[in-house]
């Protein structure tokens, strides 16, 4: 033990105003870590008080407050203690068990201090509360975007950027879940949004689910790669406890694309199949646990149980199409005719990849004549287009075949009511085929003026179905 840790060890703490303070920068440290917050005025004295055999009375009394207040901070305050600390603080322990990190801390040599197999940085500087957007580390974070789809050209989505960035940076929101149909821009839009929060994070991952990697290969990677954990458990459960430990223990953010891929086709949306259960369980766990990281689901698919109607923690995100912004596509695409461009935006519903897919096809059929291309009466879809809308087509219920079949051959949108009666299925199939259709972003549903809600789906979707009769369903 050094000579310094001997004297602490040998003394009582009330008598150290200088290792009062120590205590005190580790605890606003380790709060930092766990929840991005820092220690308040209140927070401070109550463990100052605490630490000097103060009564929460007298705390309260000195500081013009009443007793139940004070009471009720230090109660959540021990409690965000023990979360991060893995172990029950109250105000008997406080002092011992800070202590005792403190000591450690005195004899370790770099800019991390352990203690339970935990980590903190203790070198970051106290940054104004007040700003949601001040900043959350000042390293460069490190980033494992190495599969991630480079973008060449961005526009639009100032709101959904703006949304998500206040989703990050509040510091409880733990998943983030975009949604959205095929080719809308989901990916895109999450790489962009890197850049956009550079000094959030220690950590920015990111992961395609595409080929679907069994959970225990996927968390394996996830350790060893982007996290170069040394040493690697040998069981799920182990793993799973290593990287919420990692979530705890810096502020990370992992971006796990083409989440659908893990779920049933042929069934309602959404639902794991069961080999794949085990992400479930982890996204769960990630949800429930305290910890100030965030795991951000890209899907075209909401994935079940994690609704942001359930908890704070949880937020969903639908995108939809980009609206004007996507006449710099149009413009990249060198289209002719710019007044009619509003109206080919608007047939194709905004979505990015079916209007670049289209203005390759009028560049080849039309020679770029926008005009002559809207002159055709039916919506016509290129090939790409088609083959992308199989692709969906494949995964809906017989069901939502009918559903849809039966949307697409309706002028203006219907009520629930209406599309009950007129499919000749068992109501609570057709009701459960309707919810999943809006799982998949494929229904568009509008408020009616008695509030029931009027179901339509997009005119690309519509004219995919009447032009091809062969369609089973
Ligand atoms: N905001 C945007 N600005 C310009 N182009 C965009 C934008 N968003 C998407 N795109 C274009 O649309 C294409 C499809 O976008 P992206 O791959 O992000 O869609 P996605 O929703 O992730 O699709 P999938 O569900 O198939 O993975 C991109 O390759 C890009 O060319
Ligand atoms: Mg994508």
């Amino acid at each position: 033990m050094s000579e310094r840790s001997d004297k602490i060890g040998k003394t009582n703490l009330s008598d150290r105003s200088m290792d009062i303070a120590e205590v005190l920068k580790l605890a606003d440290d380790l709060l930092f870590t766990h929840t991005g917050d820092r220690l308040d005025h209140l927070q401070e004295t109550i463990i100052k008080g605490t630490l000097q055999g103060q009564k929460y009375a007298k705390i309260a009394s000195e500081n013009h407050l009443s007793e139940g207040h004070v009471r009720d901070t230090a109660s959540k305050l021990w409690q965000n203690l023990s979360d991060v600390l893995g172990e029950d603080v109250n105000k008997l322990n406080v002092g011992s068990i800070l202590e005792k990190i403190t000591i450690s801390n005195s004899v370790s040599s770099g800019n991390f201090i352990s203690f339970h197999q935990l980590s903190i940085c203790s070198e970051r500087r106290r940054s104004p509360k007040s700003s949601p957007f001040s900043k959350q580390t000042e390293t460069k974070p490190n980033l494992d975007l190495d599969t991630a789809p480079a973008i060449t050209t961005f526009y639009g989505r100032t709101e959904e950027i703006n949304k998500l960035k206040t989703w990050i940076i509040e510091p409880h929101t733990r998943i983030i879940t975009l949604l959205g149909i095929p080719g809308i821009g989901k990916t895109t839009l999450a790489i962009k949004l890197i850049e956009e929060i550079p000094d959030q994070f220690q950590y920015i991952i990111y992961r395609s689910l595409r080929f679907c990697p069994n959970i225990d290969t996927f968390l394996t990677d996830l350790l060893q790669t982007s996290f170069a954990s040394s040493t690697l458990p040998n069981t799920l459960d182990q793993k799973i406890t290593q990287l919420l430990k990692i979530l705890r223990q810096y502020r990370c953010l992992i971006i796990l694309d083409d989440l659908q891929m893990l779920f049933q086709p042929g069934q309602f949306a959404g639902q794991y199949q069961a080999k794949f259960e085990g992400y479930y369980l982890l996204f769960k766990q990630i949800a429930e646990s305290s910890h100030p990281s965030c795991l951000f689901l890209i899907s075209s698919e909401q994935p079940e149980c994690l609704t942001s109607d359930r908890s704070k923690f949880v937020q969903v995100l639908k995108l939809s199409g980009l609206g004007e912004s996507a006449t710099q596509i149009l413009k990249d695409k060198e289209l002719l005719d710019e007044e009619h461009w509003h109206n080919l935006i608007k047939k194709y519903q905004g979505h990015p990849l079916w209007l670049e897919m289209t203005a390759t096809m009028i560049h080849e059929l039309f020679a770029g004549k926008v005009t002559e291309f809207l002159t055709y009466p039916s919506l016509i879809l290129s090939n790409e287009i088609t083959s992308q809308l199989n692709r969906l087509w494949i995964r809906l219920t017989d069901t939502e075949k009918q559903v849809m079949n039966y949307l697409a051959k309706q002028e203006d949108a219907v009520t629930l009511m209406q599309v009950l009666q007129l499919i000749s299925h068992p109501p609570t199939e057709v009701l459960k085929a309707i919810q999943s259709l809006k799982i998949r972003c494929l229904l568009e549903d509008t408020p009616n003026c008695d509030r029931s809600s009027l179901l339509k789906i997009n005119s690309i979707l519509k004219s995919y179905i009447t032009s091809h009769p062969s369609l089973p369903g």
